[in-house]
């Protein structure tokens, strides 16, 4: 971890506009400010197209903003560092490596010796409840489980800021809840800074210390919830707790209005 306490992660006024294929103007993101400190845990929510996933490709340096700025531990994001792991919303394996080949591909390009990184990777895949599947290429594998290696192959790395994209998504309830706990327990041990985007707002709650609610897009922040939950917390548990089922409501209130405009506009756009 940096020695100094600045902040893990600012968006000041961050903003980005794609061009279209049709080579007209598209804002994913506009006039967003946000910070997220060293060891904290941040949950991201918002309707479906308001650029969550384009935030995070801003705090990763695979895109740069067309306004505003991003900084990494006080510094401007210039392409893609290596203190930063990111577990992408759709599928980002290795398809032509073994699934064991893939957890290990991180460590080895970081010049681990290949012992150690066999090591480590087994020990992350027997965590993601894949020890047996280590020879399998991911054709092989189900979605949920592919989603798994992408996981351990990004934990894999340590790194000081996770950046997750819907993580959990493709798995069943039960496994969801054994991975978030895993995740917090990893968080808890290393004190890395997560940025966590999810549509599951009982998620974002069980996890956090905060939840940002975005707006409909163009995304900005809309507001920041502290999330006064002790810790550490177990996600199946702490969903039962009244105080969670308060700050539940009061977040879907303010999600909801944005999910409603959004629904809305789709419905103008079809019209
Ligand atoms: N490379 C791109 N070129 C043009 N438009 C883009 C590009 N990437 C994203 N967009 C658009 O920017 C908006 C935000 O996309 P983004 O993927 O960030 O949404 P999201 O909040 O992650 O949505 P979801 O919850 O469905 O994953 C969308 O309208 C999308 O179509
Ligand atoms: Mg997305």
């Amino acid at each position: 971890m940096s020695a100094d306490i600045g902040p893990a992660i600012e968006l000041r006024g961050a903003g980005k506009t794609f061009t279209t294929p049709s080579g007209g103007p598209h804002t994913a993101v506009r006039g967003l400010d946000l910070t997220i400190g060293q060891g904290e845990f941040v949950a991201v929510v918002g309707p479906t197209g308001c650029g969550k996933s384009t935030t995070l490709t801003l705090v990763s340096g695979l895109e740069e903003p067309t306004e505003g700025e991003v900084l990494v531990f006080g510094r401007p994001v210039r392409g893609v560092g290596d203190k930063v792991g990111f577990v992408f919303q759709q599928d980002a394996t290795f398809p032509w490596r073994t699934v064991l080949s893939n957890v290990m591909a991180g460590p080895r390009f970081r010049g681990v010796p290949k012992t150690e990184a066999r090591q480590k990777a087994r020990a992350w895949l027997e965590r993601v409840g894949l020890g047996a599947f280590e020879d399998r290429y991911p054709h092989q594998l189900s979605g949920g489980q592919r989603k798994r290696v992408a996981l351990a192959a990004t934990f894999v790395n340590d790194p000081e800021i996770l950046l997750m994209d819907e993580p959990f998504s493709a798995l069943d309830v039960q496994t969801r809840a054994l991975m978030s706990d895993e995740l917090l327990e990893l968080w808890g041990g290393t004190r890395a800074s997560v940025v966590f985007v999810t549509h599951d707002l009982e998620e974002s709650i069980a996890l956090a210390d905060k939840v940002v609610v975005m707006t409909a897009g163009p995304a900005t922040v809309k507001r920041v919830y502290d999330i006064d939950l002790p810790r550490p917390r177990k996600v199946e548990e702490v969903r039962l707790e009244p105080r969670f089922v308060e700050i539940y409501r009061e977040i879907w209130e303010s999600l909801g209005e944005e999910v409603r405009i959004t629904r809305e506009r789709g419905a103008a756009d079809v019209a």
